[in-house]
């Protein structure tokens, strides 16, 4: 790989080796999953020691634990002896990493504490070298319970790197009457057969909607002449919510940034997710108790912010209004895993969180019908772009009339711009333009 590699998207459109070359993958990997700061883990996974959740930066997997010292540590999760995975768990508790082919054992910092049969080594194995301790992931910081970790000892802190889109943190954790939030469950994973960048260029894509989802839409729609409470249904709102007319998208704001994230404004106008009404007990109850806590003029501006799909680039995006996120594992080339899950609230009625759950089960579950139409897409453009010697695809709409915003970002003149997949490959060539390592 040459350092051409950012001629591979100039403004506007990008070369099809960028979704199907594998040195193009790899490169990414290198250059833009070890330079980031990755999104790893919710610090409510690893509230109390032993705690850890096993994550992805890019395509390698690190073990994200909370040590007796009260610290967090990410490490690989590659044993030192013979390369062994150290640990199959999604996430759990332990005292210590034992490997499962010959046991040695890691502490919780990733320290290396135990070798069976140690005196085989005749002396010369000292357990005490750093070089046979699990490798430290070169940092690892939180924002507000948000734990990203990134591979390369300098560059920017955490804070500068999200720039605006700590506001989506922010309001993700404000929304909780009691001021946290934890990951309570479990989520759901979706693999795809088709590059990572598929789906983030697809998150804020205002113009897919009503042509992708139009099967949703109509049986929605269909459905909901015949309920008369079928307004109070959140799939319906959401399914009625991607077929408004490409005018009513249009007026949509739609935000991005030179950092590669962007997010959207609200869509889903109607019934129980906006909020809106105080008629809804459960909302009734969950707007007193944020009153309560923090003011009504407060409240009603942290519940007011009316937006959806924070992307902070390369891997997470974040929906606060809606309590949930989604977190991209990119596996090779043509194959991605897409990790999703709800945040319970702290102080809000319990109602608030399996309003969530249904809200993600119908927009990011396997049996979604707004998610199978998206990864059929994803596949298929996979297997075209492949297939075919057609070099270059096209993301011109709206180049040229974006417009500077005082959030330090840019504003697409409408909202079914492709200003948020510009701003993805702003920072894709910044990120590529620099040497490995
Ligand atoms: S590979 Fe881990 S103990 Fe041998
Ligand atoms: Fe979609």
């Amino acid at each position: 790989m040459t350092d051409t590699l950012s001629d591979l998207a100039p403004e506007g459109r990008v070369h099809r080796r960028v979704y199907t070359d594998a040195d193009v993958f790899a490169a990414e990997m290198e250059r833009i999953f070890r330079r980031a700061w990755v999104y790893v883990a919710h610090e409510s996974q690893v509230s109390a020691p032993g705690d850890f959740v096993t994550a992805h930066i890019g395509d390698r997997s690190v073990i994200v634990s909370r040590h007796k010292d009260g610290e967090i540590y990410a490490f690989a999760n590659r044993c030192t002896h013979r390369g062994m995975k150290v640990c199959a768990a999604r996430q759990g508790s332990k005292k210590r990493f034992v490997c499962p082919y010959h046991g040695w054992a890691f502490a919780t910092d990733g320290s290396l504490i135990g070798v069976p049969h140690g005196k085989g080594y005749n002396g010369k194995l000292d357990p005490k070298d750093p070089a046979l301790a699990l490798a430290q992931v070169a940092r690892i910081q939180s924002y507000r319970g948000f734990v990203f970790a990134s591979d390369t000892p300098d560059g920017p802190s955490l804070t500068e790197y999200l720039g605006p889109m700590t506001r989506a943190i922010d309001n993700t954790v404000d929304r909780a009457p009691g001021g946290e939030i934890d990951i309570a469950g479990g989520g759901f994973r979706q693999r795809y057969m088709g590059n990572w960048k598929l789906h983030m260029e697809n998150a804020n894509d205002l113009m897919h909607a009503s042509i992708v989802h139009a099967s949703s839409v109509d049986s929605a729609q269909a459905v909901a002449d015949e309920l008369e409470d079928g307004a109070e249904d959140h799939a319906l709102q959401m399914f009625k919510g991607n077929g408004l007319p490409l005018s009513a998208m249009d007026q949509v704001e739609i935000h991005g940034f030179a950092g590669g994230h962007s997010y959207m404004g609200g869509f889903y106008k109607e019934g129980p997710i906006t909020q809106a009404t105080n008629e809804d007990p459960v909302v009734a109850a969950y707007r007193t108790a944020m009153i309560e806590s923090y003011g009504k003029n407060r409240a009603e501006d942290i519940m007011g912010w009316d937006t959806f799909n924070h992307l902070i680039y390369p891997n997470l995006i974040l929906n606060p209004k809606h309590q949930q996120m989604r977190v991209l594992q990119p596996v090779s080339v043509d194959c991605t895993i897409v990790h999703s899950a709800c945040f319970r609230l702290k102080d809000a009625p319990e109602k608030m969180y399996q309003r969530s759950i249904q809200f993600l089960s119908a927009l990011n579950s396997p049996a979604s019908q707004i998610t199978t139409d998206d990864i059929a897409m994803f596949n298929n453009m996979q297997t075209a772009m492949d297939e075919s010697d057609t070099e270059w695809v096209n993301m011109s709409r709206g180049l040229g009339h974006d417009q500077a915003h005082d959030d330090g970002g840019e504003i697409g003149e409408v909202g079914t711009s492709e200003l948020p997949l510009r701003a993805q490959y702003t920072a894709w060539r910044e990120f590529m333009r620099q040497q490995p390592r």
